[in-house]
């Protein structure tokens, strides 16, 4: 595995690489969701083709309050990780190699992240949107991988490829769950003992929409005051948002049916700890 920290380097690699070129972007502090983004790549690829994935704490997706500079950062472990699973190259600038100090050019998608996410996080998806393109003119992959445990984040990924004509395909990949539910995240590790024995409780209310759906529930308002109502009541946990939207333009929807296509979508705090999570609605006969 070749690893690069300069964009140069990493620009050269890519451009002599084997095609396909699949790539995965992190912030690092790998876990099994991460890996099983890489497999996906490695399986997308196929034995001739290369495996990319960056490592890059992006701080203009933080807000000013939020964790950048808690976010873990252990390096040794993620280029092990990245190793066994089969990545050709590990690239992992630094702030300053990205961005110049005056840097003043950034994307804004105005439709899908002003609600969910980026309600509660102002300017976020501007820093996604922007580092993720940038990545790409680094990169130049062919397809690039993204988890669905971000499913707002995929969404206007997606919207940002179509609407700049990128030439990359944008794939998703299943979220990973702890065997109780709960949906992997490098924030996990800063639950207290108590919260972390709460948090699968975030899954099982949006399972129990999911089995309300299939049992012949259409209404969104009253899913969505359920949800409310389970969510209010873990004990720890307070409500960022609740809703249910239609999976790719995540507008609200009125009622369930064939041609929508819906989702649903919650944030929950547990002290300073953010967890978000997602779950497709079945479709009603
Ligand atoms: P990060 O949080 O490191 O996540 C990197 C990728 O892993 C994202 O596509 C995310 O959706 C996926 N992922 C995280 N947890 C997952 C899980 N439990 N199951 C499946 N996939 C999971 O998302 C980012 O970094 C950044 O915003 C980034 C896109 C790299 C831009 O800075």
């Amino acid at each position: 595995m070749k690893t690069a920290a300069q964009i140069s380097a990493a620009t050269a690699w890519c451009r002599m690489a084997p095609s396909p070129i699949v790539f995965v972007p992190t912030m690092g502090a790998l876990h099994a969701g991460h890996a099983s983004l890489i497999r996906q790549a490695r399986r997308t690829a196929g034995p001739k083709g290369s495996v990319v994935l960056s490592i890059f704490v992006n701080p203009t997706q933080f807000g000013p309050k939020e964790d950048l500079s808690r976010y873990p950062r252990p390096f040794a472990a993620d280029r092990k990780l990245c190793r066994e699973e089969g990545v050709d190259l590990l690239f992992h600038p630094s702030p300053e190699a990205m961005y110049a100090r005056d840097h003043s050019v950034s994307i804004h998608e105005k439709s899908l992240s002003s609600g969910l996410c980026g309600g509660s996080r102002p300017g976020h998806f501007d820093g996604v949107c922007t580092v993720v393109a940038m990545l790409f003119q680094i990169v130049a992959p062919d397809i690039a991988i993204f988890g669905e445990k971000d499913w707002q984040q995929l969404a206007v990924i997606r919207r940002m490829v179509r609407d700049l004509r990128m030439p990359v395909t944008i794939k998703g990949c299943r979220t990973v769950r702890e065997k109780d539910g709960l949906a992997l995240s490098s924030r996990n590790r800063f639950l207290s003992r108590e919260n972390r024995s709460m948090a699968p409780r975030i899954y099982q209310t949006l399972k129990a929409r999911s089995m309300e759906v299939a049992g012949g529930e259409v209404s969104v308002a009253r899913l969505r005051r359920n949800l409310i109502m389970d969510l209010a009541a873990i004990p720890g946990a307070s409500l960022d948002y609740a809703e249910i939207m239609h999976e790719s333009t995540l507008s609200p929807l009125k009622k369930l049916d064939a041609k929508n296509p819906a989702r649903a979508l919650v944030a929950v705090r547990f002290g300073d700890v953010r967890l978000i999570d997602n779950m497709a609605l079945p479709t009603p006969r």
